[in-house]
């Protein structure tokens, strides 16, 4: 176990592209190719992959990191790992910076999403192999607990042996073997009490046996120790991979996407092996994926990630209760939070969210929350998830397109104020087909989001501080001036011409 800070890492990957040749326009002069840079992340220092992360994962904690496609999550872990280099920040292993430290020395094992496991070799010797060629740095804790095994064992060819008089030099040297172990067991904690670590350059072949056959039983894979890789499933064969990284027992485990290969029927079947195994071995987890519901029933907590920027950090309730923007919201959760145009208003100290007119007043929290920070009325995005809109009497009003009976509840799929939106409604043992008709659509003042139509962040945690994409904050500050000028020139009073006398060159 181990616990990680990141503070303030940035990733940039410099252009590596040659220079381009000149290009000459007409007459031979010389200029500029034209650059157009879709992507935000593309700048003229390179491609950012990771801009100013501050993550503090504590001991033993199961980190999820989750966010789209190329967003940085396995930049992030790349880097912790030391395969990736790190342009600013720093990264902190138990307090200490390993910025510069190599990824062998770091003590931390990787699993990918491609098995990378050698073909060649059996599951044992795949499993082996970490444990053969590092000089590993095993804790007295690993060989007390080999010891203590090798004492298990002698003790039951004693009372094999126990009985009978002709064997009592061997029950004497069997003695004789367990008090040694048990001398060095002493050893060991004296050594683990006075901090030490210890390096054994080669294990022993029956310590290795050992240690393997510990990880197989909890991965469940020691049916399979003498196959080959391309004689096991998919399934299995992430077993055998995490089996690998898990065997050193490294302090912290990185996994990058390591269930996106196997369908979906095996990949929840390990993803409830991974929640047992976090219980077996003490190691602080760091997860990647952009599944949300890997995230949310894996994680001690969520690391939500967009454009290489962090976007929220919390429990998987939190994330899911109270998202810190607009996007999170919209990433976490299936099927995606419905969005309406809106209004904050404020009546006698009470504030309410209006969506055309259908009018909810908010909860006790909500109302704490918004006073606290003195949000002003204003023009918001009302954000409800399709099972917390309520289908009855009041409210907003929409056509059905589309009804899926999914068996517990029905998926609506809607026209809304002109947009789509989704709303599910529970079953309950009737089934009504709502197709083509005008339903109205009610919510809880308690399960409503309050988002900026300014910057997308929640109204409610206004006041957190957050680290924002510079250039989004540029952009939108523009677009905000280019609709100002907009709204000022059509205010704009055309002032009336006034003729000037002309002068009397008469006289
Ligand atoms: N070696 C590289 N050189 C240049 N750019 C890179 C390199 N590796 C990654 N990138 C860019 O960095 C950004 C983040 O990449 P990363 O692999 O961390 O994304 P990701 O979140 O893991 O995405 P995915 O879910 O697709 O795996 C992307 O824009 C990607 O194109
Ligand atoms: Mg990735």
């Amino acid at each position: 176990m181990a616990e990680v800070q990141l503070k303030n890492i940035v990733k940039i990957y410099p252009f590596i592209d040659k220079p381009k040749r000149k290009y000459f326009g007409l007459f031979g002069k010389k200029v500029a190719p034209r650059v157009r840079k879709h992507n935000l992340q593309i700048t003229d220092r390179g491609v950012i992959a990771v801009q100013s992360s501050n993550i503090d994962i504590a001991d033993g904690e199961f980190i999820v990191l989750v966010g789209p496609s190329g967003c940085g999550k396995s930049t992030t872990l790349r880097m912790v790992a030391g395969l990736e280099e790190i342009t600013e920040g720093e990264l902190l292993i138990d307090g200490k910076i390993v910025n510069s430290i190599e990824p062998k020395d770091r003590d931390i094992a990787m699993v990918f999403q491609s098995y990378a496991l050698y073909p060649h070799m059996t599951v044992e010797q795949n499993m082996a192999y970490p444990l053969k060629i590092l000089p590993q740095n095993i804790t007295y804790q690993f060989e007390i607990d080999y010891l203590n095994y090798q004492i298990e064992e002698y003790q039951n060819e004693k009372n094999e042996l126990a009985g009978d008089s002709k064997n009592a030099s061997k029950i004497e040297s069997l003695d004789n073997k367990i008090n040694e172990c048990k001398d060095r067991i002493k050893e060991c904690e004296n050594k683990i009490a006075a901090g030490e670590v210890s390096y054994f350059a080669k294990m022993s072949s029956g310590m290795r046996k050992f240690k393997i056959m510990q990880v197989a039983e909890m991965l469940n894979i020691t049916d399979y120790l003498d196959r080959k890789p391309k004689n096991l499933s998919g399934g299995q064969r992430q077993r055998v991979a995490i089996g690998r990284a898990v065997v050193r027992n490294p302090k912290v485990l990185l996994m990058d996407e390591p269930l996106s290969n196997l369908d979906a029927k095996l990949r929840n079947q390990m993803r409830a092996e991974i929640i047992k195994l976090r219980k077996k071995i003490n190691t602080t987890f760091i997860y990647v994926t952009h599944d949300q519901v890997e995230a949310m029933t894996l994680g001690d907590r969520i690391v939500v990630m967009k454009d290489g920027f962090v976007q929220q950090i919390g429990t998987p309730q939190e994330v899911f209760d109270h998202p810190r923007n607009k996007f999170v919201s919209g990433f976490i959760g299936t099927p995606q939070m419905n969005y309406f145009e809106g209004e904050l208003l404020l009546e006698n100290g009470k504030y309410f969210a209006k969506v055309d007119d259908y009018k909810v007043e908010l909860s006790p929290e909500k109302q704490a929350r918004l006073s606290k920070n003195n949000v002003e009325p204003q023009a918001i995005t009302v954000g409800v998830r399709p099972d917390h809109m309520i289908v009855g009497n009041e409210g907003i009003e929409g056509s059905v397109d589309v009804s899926e009976l999914m068996g517990p509840s029905v998926h609506l799929h809607m026209t809304v104020k002109g947009k789509d939106a989704i709303v599910i409604v529970p079953t309950l043992g009737g089934y009504v087909d709502y197709v083509g008709q005008n339903i109205k659509l009610g919510f809880d003042g308690n399960l409503i989001h309050l988002f900026s139509n300014y910057n997308d962040r929640n109204l409610e945690f206004i006041d957190e501080e957050v680290m924002e994409d510079p250039r989004a904050v540029a952009q939108r500050e523009a677009e905000a001036k280019e609709k100002a000028k907009a709204q000022e020139a059509e205010t704009k009073v055309e002032e009336p011409k006034v003729e000037e006398p002309k002068e009397d060159l008469s006289v």
